[in-house]
């Protein structure tokens, strides 16, 4: 199970990658437009900082600038590519360059299907923007999933388009082997309140205890020979 945070705000990404648990990292043209940034600026910082896996969308002459993006970016690039006509194509391109790819804007298995034949890496399924539209987000991974197994496939499904903690479970749940989410929905993975009132009330009996150990200390032990002076103790 690995979990991407699907933002271009770099310091955020940074703040959450010291936690150990982030793998990598999606981006498209509208994080990046939030991010007020220029895409290259953010990928390069990222790649400083060590983020294993960066997915970079392309839009325009995809096969020549998925190549000069993974010569620029080695080992951390993911040229991404919607599930189009020209997306398909530049994905089985690149994947037999040895590019990883990621055919995104998938709304159903038979778009995955497409997106495996071509050798995409990963293909995203957008489970919010199916949910918005009166179709089951998490039925479509589950479809992808199952047809993935029982073929053999090896392309991995990236469940996108996360608006809910409730959804990364269940996206796992479902097939799902990467979860991508903005930082808001990372964080709601942690906290939660009984964990925040369970905390309060050890705090408070922790701090109890440290101050009736200073008041009535444990007795030196260390200097005593066992069977003699521990007995008296
Ligand atoms: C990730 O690869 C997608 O671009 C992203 O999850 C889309 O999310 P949205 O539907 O909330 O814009």
């Amino acid at each position: 199970m690995k979990i991407f945070l699907d933002t271009a705000d770099v310091p955020t990404i940074l703040k959450h990658f010291e936690t150990g648990l982030i793998d990598g990292v999606t981006t498209n043209p509208s994080l990046i437009r939030k991010s007020g940034r220029d895409p290259e600026d953010v990928y390069r910082e990222l790649a400083m900082a060590g983020i294993p896996d960066i997915s970079m969308e392309v839009v325009e002459d995809m096969i020549g600038e998925g190549r000069r993006l993974s010569k620029e970016f080695p080992y951390v690039c993911t040229v991404k590519v919607p599930c189009t006509p020209e997306g398909l194509k530049a994905c089985k391109v690149l994947s037999d360059d040895g590019v990883k790819v990621n055919v995104t804007l998938i709304f159903n298995a038979a778009q995955a299907i497409l997106a495996s034949k071509a050798g995409a890496t990963y293909v995203s399924p957008f489970i919010g923007r199916l949910d918005d539209n009166s179709v089951a987000g998490l039925e479509v991974v589950r479809s992808i999933s199952e047809v993935y197994r029982v073929q053999g496939v090896k392309t991995q499904i990236l469940a996108a388009s996360i608006r809910d903690v409730y959804k990364v479970s269940r996206s796992f749940w479902n097939g799902a082997h990467i979860v991508t989410m903005p930082p808001k929905i990372f964080e709601g993975m942690y906290n939660h309140i009984l964990t925040d009132k369970g905390l309060e009330i050890f705090d408070a009996d922790y701090q109890a205890t440290i101050s009736r150990s200073k008041a009535f200390p444990i007795p030196e032990i260390n200097n005593r020979k066992p069977g003699k002076d521990l007995d008296a103790i």
